[in-house]
């Protein structure tokens, strides 16, 4: 089900976690934000991409990956036939770092009791990992992000895909052909799973 098109079909369970991200206060970023950017696609989709945290144009419209990055994210994801419904975009902290710095490892903790809410309701067998700090807070692993892109990671029944940032891609097209592939090992493990119908050209 996408929120987008159908807000009015909210759970408590879920308007409640939504009335707690918009009220948290537990961390500095909470003084600077326009917006609190809690998600953009579905609310129970099997794969959840996470990225860094939101920039100037997610503040302002309060939602995810919807700048430059997000433009190249959305070709991406469409080009493999990834609609709406299959995923849920969200970051490792909700509130724009000031200046487009990353987030600091105590936002991203203090953050976390959101993420991991946000991860039991939506129940994702899939996780998409945009990028190194993605990478670092949400694994706690301390690997270089193109040691780790392209290899499965499996946690708790949970399939999680480390790749680059889109934004690091837009700075360096050299590197578009691995973060296609990941993108496309992820297609490839909702069809395993059974949770999406194989590429029509595959
Ligand atoms: N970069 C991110 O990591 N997240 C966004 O939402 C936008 C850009």
């Amino acid at each position: 089900m996408s929120i987008n098109k159908s807000s009015n079909n909210i759970s408590p369970a879920w308007q409640g976690f939504i009335d707690s991200c918009l009220a948290c206060r537990d961390c500095e970023l909470s003084q600077s934000r326009q917006n609190v950017v809690i998600w953009r696609g579905s609310i129970d989709a099997p794969l959840m991409i996470v990225g860094e945290g939101p920039g100037a144009n997610e503040d302002k419209q309060g939602l995810p990956f919807v700048g430059r990055s997000g433009e190249l994210l959305d070709t991406l994801l469409r080009s493999f036939e990834l609609t709406e419904d299959d995923y849920h975009i969200c970051n490792i902290v909700k509130c724009r770092p000031p200046d487009n710095r990353n987030p600091r490892e105590e936002e991203a903790r203090a953050c976390r009791r959101l993420l991991t809410a946000q991860i039991r309701l939506v129940k994702p067998k899939v996780f998409l990992l945009m990028g190194a700090t993605a990478y670092r807070y949400f694994t706690s692993g301390t690997e270089g992000i193109s040691k780790v892109r392209g290899k499965w990671i499996e946690s708790n029944d949970y399939f999680i895909m480390p790749t680059y940032h889109p934004a690091y891609i837009l700075r360096d097209n050299r590197r578009k052909p691995e973060l296609w592939q990941d993108i496309y090992a992820v297609r490839q493990k909702l069809t395993e799973l059974g949770l999406k119908e194989p590429l029509s050209q595959d």
